[in-house]
């Protein structure tokens, strides 16, 4: 099976790429400057070229507070750049994969998103990736959308690793402890991505198709989240650095997060038996990762 992927340098299609190598299952990504999405009529030409038996779209605009300024390009890249490749997987006749993601929701409900909830986006970010999802629902019915949430791993800029950065040079960090969530180790994502993509390439079923979500198993907070891996940083060698927790209201983003981005894995797990392991458990590979390099 052949695979293409949007993204070259991103935390997802790098553990794509890794996890492709170990399956022996060829994985090519396509990024700037060969391809822009904010341009695009850039995908075209390179995708039918490496003619792919199935496309994921990853590459994405994720810069959350940035886009509450640039909501135009957000929208090219995060919207019509989706639609399109739904457009060209289309006529390709292969189906197509993309992420999506939690801030699709408002964030104020009591309890955890499921796929029939109605999205409500509180920020451009979210808006635009809404919009995404439902350009690829106008252009194919071959797609699957896995909307995951707090994405973090070895590879590019996340979370994990501001907080080990900051944590080399201070001793407390305030962090949000009033907005819930599950992390998700993007190896893991990339592990079912490939299985999603080698179910959905062999089988026609319509039930194997539309949008799942797909987090780490459990829930936290990104104040618990911290004070995890610091003490798994402790038991590597790292320095222990104080967590104190602070309200959403005491750090003001432009950008408008969710409360609540808890999203259930139940379809994905009924319809494609697919379970993530829990959170802590992830975040112990990651840091093994990160220890080794
Ligand atoms: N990160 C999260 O917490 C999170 C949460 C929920 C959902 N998601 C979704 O999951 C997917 C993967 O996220 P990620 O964390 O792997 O993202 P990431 O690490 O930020 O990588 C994004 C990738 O998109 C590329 N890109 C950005 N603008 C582009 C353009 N105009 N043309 C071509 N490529 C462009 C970047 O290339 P350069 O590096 O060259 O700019 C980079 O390779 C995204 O669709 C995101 O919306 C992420």
């Amino acid at each position: 099976m052949r695979v293409l992927i949007t993204g070259t340098e991103g935390q997802v299609d790098t553990s794509v790429k890794a996890l492709g190598e170990q399956l022996g299952i060829e994985v090519i990504r396509i990024g700037l400057p060969d391809i822009d999405l904010s341009r695009p009529d850039s995908l075209e030409a390179p995708v039918r070229a490496a003619s792919p038996d199935v496309i994921i779209s990853s590459a994405a605009y994720t810069a959350v507070d940035k886009a509450e300024s640039e909501p135009d390009l957000a929208r090219r890249i995060n919207g019509d750049a989706p639609g399109e490749l739904a457009r060209i997987a289309a006529s390709l006749n292969v189906p197509l994969l993309h992420l999506s993601t939690d801030y699709v929701f408002p964030g104020d409900k009591d309890g955890v998103y499921d796929e029939a909830d109605t999205p409500e986006p509180a920020s451009v970010y979210g808006a635009t990736k809404l919009a995404g999802e439902r350009q690829i629902a106008a252009n194919t019915d071959n797609f699957v959308i896995l909307r995951t949430a707090w994405v973090y791993s070895p590879y590019g800029n996340n979370f994990v690793k501001t907080m080990l950065r900051l944590g080399k040079t201070r001793d407390e960090i305030n962090v949000v402890a009033d907005q819930h969530g599950c992390p998700t180790y993007a190896p893991e994502i990339a592990r079912a991505l490939l299985t999603v993509a080698q179910k959905i390439a062999a089988d026609p079923d319509p039930k194997l198709r539309g949008i799942f979500h797909l987090t780490g198993t459990g829930e936290t907070t990104w104040a618990d989240f911290a004070e995890t891996i610091f003490l798994e940083s402790v038991k590597r060698g790292g320095k222990a650095v104080k967590v104190n927790p602070i309200a959403t209201s005491d750090y003001p983003t432009p950008a408008k997060r969710p409360a609540n981005s808890r999203l259930s894995g139940a379809k994905l797990h009924s319809i494609y038996g697919l379970q993530l392991d829990p959170w802590p458990v992830s975040l112990s590979y990651c840091m093994d990762a990160l220890a080794a390099t």
